[in-house]
């Protein structure tokens, strides 16, 4: 999208919907400075490879390093401010049913107001215990208190002495069935489906604008780059979240 002029079958879609729903990946917190996977990280953690942090067998080997990266990606987050596409989904959910379905571990559609259906891959806030799953809450699992160092010891859980984990999902990993089920029912039920910020290769999540095509449900893909849902989807969109998603919301009248 070179202009601001919608593409009037988009404006239709988006002004017909009384139901949407949204997954969102790394790309909608771009725009508010959390960086994607494929974004090279800076400083401290520049040489080390976030997929292979993000796993089981990284934890294994290592638990005090990936504590140490986890505590540094939420304190970075908790630096950040939600972005104008976050803002227009919370305002969207205002006018008409929406319900947003993140891969992202991040709070800031929840810091821009709205109801998160789902966060397929966890959360950096709601660390856990790594044997018996008690949520953990001490004050050193606050990223504020965190050193800036490349290890930090995990906290122990009160009720087991396990170490503590991060709250998501790594690579390798099942996602949590609840938040699967939550997010296949918001997909497959929704009027229009929107996919902002995601690479789409990560599944099962990218699996879900495959379903909603399947059963015939308009997709919108919004990202900067081309994906490989790029040429699957109804309308592609080739703009960023902070520009794309308020230019979708224009188009929806107030409630009432
Ligand atoms: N903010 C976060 O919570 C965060 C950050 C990094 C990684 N992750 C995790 O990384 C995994 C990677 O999958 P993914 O597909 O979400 O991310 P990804 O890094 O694989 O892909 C990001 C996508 O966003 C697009 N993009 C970049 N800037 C954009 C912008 N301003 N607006 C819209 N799109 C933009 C890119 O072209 C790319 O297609 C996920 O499991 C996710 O949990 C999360
Ligand atoms: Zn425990």
């Amino acid at each position: 999208m070179t202009d601001t002029t919608l593409d009037p079958a988009i404006a239709d879609l988006v002004r017909g919907a009384a139901w949407v729903t949204v997954c969102s990946g790394a790309g909608m917190s771009a725009e508010s400075n959390v960086p994607t996977f494929r974004d090279a990280e800076t400083g401290l953690w520049e040489r080390f490879d976030p997929t292979e942090l993000a796993t089981p067998q990284a934890w294994s080997r290592d638990s005090a390093m990936v504590w140490a990266w986890y505590q540094w990606r939420a304190k970075l987050v908790r630096s950040t401010t939600p972005n104008p596409g976050h803002v227009a989904l919370a305002e969207w959910a205002d006018r008409r049913t929406v319900m947003v379905v993140t891969q992202n571990v991040d709070d800031l559609h929840e810091r821009a107001g709205s109801a998160v259906t789902a966060h397929l891959h966890g959360s950096l806030f709601e660390p856990r215990c790594s044997h018996c799953d008690l949520p953990y809450s001490g004050i050193d699992a606050d990223p504020e208190v965190a050193t800036e160092t490349l290890r930090v010891q995990p906290p122990s859980c009160p009720r087991c002495l396990s170490e503590v984990r991060p709250g998501v999902v790594w690579f390798g990993e099942p996602l949590p069935s609840h938040a699967w089920e939550r997010a296949a029912d918001a997909a497959a039920g929704c009027d229009l489906l929107i996919v902002v910020g995601t690479s789409g290769i990560v599944y099962p999540a990218a699996s879900l604008p495959e379903r909603a095509l399947a059963a015939g449900i308009p997709v919108i893909e919004i990202n900067p780059e081309p994906t490989p849902l790029s040429s699957l989807v109804t309308h592609f969109m080739q703009t960023t979240a902070a520009v794309g998603l308020p230019a979708l919301l224009q188009e929806v009248p107030p409630a009432g």
